[in-house]
């Protein structure tokens, strides 16, 4: 078996994660290059890009992680924009989560940190919104960017412009090891020749299907399945998040919708008749105009998460291996700071105390037992 020497920090993963990761160590020096496997199955394409950390009723250390991310997002894209001289379609514009009384509404996570709402401040925010919904919170500090259309591509765009190298329908099949250090990666390359590649640095960023390298770590799939309708344009202007479905609307009219969270689907790939029939009805709910709305789109995707929802970040039980995996519900929301925390934790130079500290809520063995 051939062996192939490298002396760039590997990213194993070119989805949100990997790409985000490869762009800020690029941006800081680094000689980069991803494994990537298949485009389409990262999570970041299949996303609806909402920055949502109110919105999602994020409690504790991963709510403050969120409003973190949400922070760096202006300037990260900015970077990114004039990395790739592409937009990425970022828009701060509010998140209205919808109650059937007040009383659930006072009751949600984080309604200290948005506007309430009554029946008409609702009509006023969301034209249109079902007759089900008497109250609601507004968040507008929340947004969303273009995910699916946009930052992928920017992304992608921006670290080439840097000189990361990227292999692509690779499958990564082992970590190798020598003792408890990192010494490279067994891969499969897209003409199916077996070989290693050894490198003394690697971040894991498989998403999903990080277990399958590192069995020790808790990540289960939770399937999600989605589909988009074409609206006029101007005819949302804040997403609506309601109980299992939300409609984010693009600037074009564009309106996704999600998704489903399917546990027990594994990783059983494909659209089902009642995941579709969930968002449809969700949408009859929330929105009735829009159930006359022609469809664009499906499809689906598998979240990576963790017993407690939030991400695995920092350090493995491989030295020179880091993980920056895990992120549930809220990958797009949290590449931002995912890239900043973990390549400072790989240069270890300027690392801040506030970023030791939120490295270490973060531990990947935090958890008692794994799922
Ligand atoms: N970010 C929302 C979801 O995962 O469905």
């Amino acid at each position: 078996m051939a062996t192939v020497r490298t002396e760039s920090v590997l990213i194993l993963g070119g989805g949100l994660m990997g790409l985000a990761l490869a762009h800020k160590l690029a941006l800081h020096g680094r000689s980069v290059e991803v494994l990537s496997r298949r485009r389409n199955e990262a999570a970041g394409f299949v996303a609806a890009g909402m920055l949502a950390p109110h919105a999602e009723g994020l409690s504790g250390e991963q709510l403050r992680l969120g409003q973190l991310s949400l922070d760096l997002i202006p300037s990260w894209v900015n970077q990114i924009e004039t990395d790739s001289g592409l937009c990425c379609g970022l828009r701060q514009c509010g998140i209205v989560v919808p109650f059937a009384t007040a009383a659930q509404r006072d009751l949600y996570p984080t309604a200290c940190l948005g506007e309430s709402l009554d029946r008409s401040g609702l009509e006023r925010e969301v034209p249109g919104i079902g007759p089900s919904w008497q109250a609601g919170l507004l968040f507008s500090q929340d947004g969303q960017i273009d995910n699916r259309r946009r930052l992928m591509r920017a992304l992608e765009t921006a670290c080439v412009s840097l000189g990361v190298h990227f292999q692509e329908g690779v499958e990564v099949h082992d970590i190798l090891q020598d003792g408890h250090t990192f010494i490279g990666v067994r891969m499969r390359n897209a003409e199916g020749e077996v070989h290693t590649l050894t490198s003394q640095k690697a971040v894991l960023c498989c998403g999903a299907w990080s277990a399958q390298l590192l069995p020790a770590l808790a990540i289960v799939p939770v399937k999600g399945q989605m589909l988009s309708l074409q609206g006029p344009r101007d005819s949302l202007k804040r997403i609506v998040f309601g109980p299992g479905t939300y409609l984010v609307p693009r600037e074009d009219g564009l309106l996704v919708v999600g998704a489903t969270s399917e546990p027990e689907a594994g990783f059983m790939e494909g659209l089902t008749p009642f995941g579709q029939q969930q968002l449809q009805a969700g949408i009859n709910t929330l929105l009735p105009e829009a159930s006359q709305w022609p469809p664009m789109e499906r499809w689906w995707g598998f979240r990576p998460c963790t017993p407690d929802g939030g991400p695995l970040l920092g350090r493995s039980s491989v030295d020179g291996l880091w993980l920056a995996t895990g992120h549930h519900r809220n990958g797009v929301l949290l590449a931002a700071i995912t890239a900043e925390l973990i390549e400072a934790n790989i240069s270890g130079k300027g690392i801040t105390a506030e970023q030791i500290q939120v490295l270490e809520a973060f531990q990947w063995n935090r958890f008692k037992t794994k799922i």
